[in-house]
């Protein structure tokens, strides 16, 4: 059995002061003993963070990360200054650096793979446009990111990591995909990751779901057999993630 992972991501939200304060009301509601929890939370924000929730069960992650080891790159953050911080989790090629940052599938290769090495678990996020949907590409598109994502990656470094599905036109819409596009995609997802290594690498991969996660439709989402949980952006920013992470 796969464990549950539920992850937030706050995006461009919460100063430093607001967050430790999130942190402290989130911290009671967020308790199941069945799922890993993180915040992945601002760069800025990661210190106090890692701080306030110490003694807790929520682990901390990072929105993204550079895939050099260190140097001239001004604005970027390293692997190691995200290790040395307390972070465990970093999300990579989220759609919205993909879209507004130009991100590519090789780009976020290069990143996986400087993650694994520094000991980070990479939550790889992959999703379909409104229009690819509507053109029938969809599976054929999350096929390609996750294999150009996973490209030169080993199988037992490829088992630890944490694939979100997210199609875009369910991120912040408020229109979720329904439970069965959801599991159709995060099964092909499986299925690309046997194909590309093994079933035991399959089987232990674990994969979320992303876009509109909110306390009415996690239950039946997480429920389903391909989806291990859920990556949840504006439900994670207030008391309602607690009801998100304790679905059952
Ligand atoms: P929403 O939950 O706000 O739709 O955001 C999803 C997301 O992008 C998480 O990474």
């Amino acid at each position: 059995m796969r464990r549950k992972i539920i992850a937030g991501n706050w995006k461009m939200n919460m100063t430093p002061g607001e967050a430790v304060k999130l942190v402290e009301e989130l911290k009671p509601l967020v308790k199941n003993e069945e799922a890993d929890v993180v915040f992945c939370v601002p760069a800025i924000d990661i210190v106090p963070v890692v701080e306030a929730v110490k003694g807790s069960n929520i682990e901390v992650g990072a929105e993204n990360m550079y895939f050099e080891e260190k140097g001239a790159y001004t604005g970027e953050i390293s692997p190691a200054m995200l290790v040395d911080a307390g972070v465990k989790y970093v999300i990579l090629g989220h759609s919205e650096r993909r879209d507004y940052f130009h991100e590519t599938s090789e780009d976020v290769n290069k990143k996986m793979k400087k993650a694994l090495e520094h000991g980070l678990v990479p939550i790889m996020c992959c999703g379909e446009s409104l229009t690819q949907r509507e053109q029938g590409i969809t599976l054929d598109w999350i096929r390609q990111q996750v294999k150009v994502g996973y490209q030169d990656i080993a199988a037992a470094d490829a088992a630890k990591t944490v694939i979100a599905y997210e199609p875009i036109w369910a991120i912040g819409t408020g229109k979720t995909a329904t439970t069965e596009q959801a599991e159709e995609v995060c099964k092909a997802i499986r299925d690309c990751i046997a194909e590309i290594y093994d079933e035991a690498t399959a089987e232990a991969i674990r994969i979320q779901y992303g876009g509109s996660v909110n306390a009415g439709n996690a239950a039946e989402l997480f429920a389903q057999p391909d989806i291990d949980g859920g990556l949840v952006g504006g439900a994670s920013l207030k008391a309602e993630f607690g009801k998100v992470v304790c679905y059952k």
